[in-house]
């Protein structure tokens, strides 16, 4: 049976490091607080102005087809997923494409936000297990540092995005049985009728005149807005059912699973769902201390940190899920 299977990942982040403390010198906001609501420590901002979400996921694509040992003329496919695009048109899976130079292939953008990188992972692995493609490569990417309000109005927001990319590259794998390297399946998900519970909503065609109106700049509707309470409540309910559904749907059982790769969006929301499921601390592998909430790149930049820090091994049975606005929600279950 063909499936897909990652062959290499890779991940970048800005060499800026902006600490809870350096924050609270722009808002009133504390180091306290901070870690004490999300467990974040730290983020990365970009320090150089002119660099893009495509440069970002250039960098981790880059070494993603390094350790996967796949040249880039190898790849049929290019999936990015960002909320963080370089321009409204054309999508940001262009420009990187074109930066990668690998011309003619198709570039496709992504925007389920949180839950985007499971959503392009899901895509990807459709396209190798019906053998319309045999290597797709997959990066989520975010600039947030420059789309936050962070002065004190912008607070709740603000402090808790990073800057960071994080890219895998999938490939066609012949399979025997459930021991072999593999994705076993994907499961998204979307409730609209929240989408106004966490979004940007200028620029945007929706507005009645112009989609850039100063009036809206100076409303602040360029900056994201959320119901953090509402995310939470729903994060909690969809994560762990998003994992259950992946592990039915290959009969697995949640004490098979080596290791949990959240979506790292809060440390508290990750702590509860752990605690639902009933998971040993021990097998979630957080990073949200040191990036922050990344978006898109998260859960591949879990995954190269896991590998970096030994927690994550061939042979494997590892279980992602996101949950993040529109309300989206995903999981994807594998062994590595
Ligand atoms: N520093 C200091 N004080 C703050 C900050 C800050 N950064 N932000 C808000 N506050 C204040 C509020 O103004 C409020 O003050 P008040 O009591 O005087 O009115 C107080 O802290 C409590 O605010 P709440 O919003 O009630 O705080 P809450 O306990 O709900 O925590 C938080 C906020 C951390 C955002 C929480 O709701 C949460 O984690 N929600 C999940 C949202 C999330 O993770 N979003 C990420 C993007 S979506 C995704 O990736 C899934």
């Amino acid at each position: 049976m063909i499936r897909s299977k990652i062959l290499g990942t890779g991940m970048y982040h800005p060499s800026k490091c902006v600490t809870n403390f350096d924050l609270s010198k722009t808002m009133d906001t504390s180091d306290e607080w901070i870690q004490q609501r999300t467990g974040i420590k730290q983020r990365y901002w970009i320090e150089d102005e002119k660099q893009t979400t495509s440069d970002l996921a250039l960098e981790a694509c880059l070494v993603a087809l390094k350790n996967a040992n796949v040249k880039k003329e190898e790849i049929d496919l290019l999936i990015l997923s960002t909320l963080s695009p370089d321009h409204e048109f054309p999508g940001t899976a262009c420009f990187l494409q074109s930066k990668l130079n690998i011309l003619g292939i198709p570039a496709l953008d992504v925007r389920q936000q949180c839950t985007g990188f499971i959503y392009a992972m899901s895509i990807a692995d459709q396209f190798i297990k019906t053998q319309m493609y045999k290597k797709v490569l997959v990066v989520g990417a975010e600039i947030h540092s420059k789309g936050l309000n962070k002065t004190t109005q912008g607070r709740d927001v603000s402090v808790l995005f990073g800057d960071g990319a994080g890219a895998v590259v999938l490939g066609a794998t012949e399979v025997q049985n459930k021991e072999d390297s593999q994705i076993f399946s994907t499961h998204i998900h979307a409730d609209g009728t929240f989408a106004k519970e966490l979004w940007v909503q200028a620029p945007g065609f929706a507005y009645p005149n112009d989609r850039l109106d100063l009036s809206a700049i100076e409303r602040g509707e360029h900056f994201p807005k959320m119901n953090g309470k509402n995310i939470f409540t729903h994060a909690v309910k969809r994560m762990p059912e998003a994992i259950v559904e992946c592990l039915n749907a290959n009969q697995f059982k949640l004490e098979d699973v080596d290791l949990f790769l959240f979506h790292q969006a809060n440390l508290r929301i990750n702590e509860m769902v752990a605690k639902l499921l009933k998971i040993p601390n021990e097998k979630v592998f957080n990073t949200i201390d040191r990036f922050a909430n990344t978006t898109s790149a998260t859960i591949p930049i879990g995954m190269n940190e896991a590998l970096k820090a030994g927690k994550l091994k061939k042979g494997m049975l590892v279980a992602t899920a996101a949950f993040g606005s529109g309300f989206t929600w995903g999981s994807a279950l594998l062994r590595w």
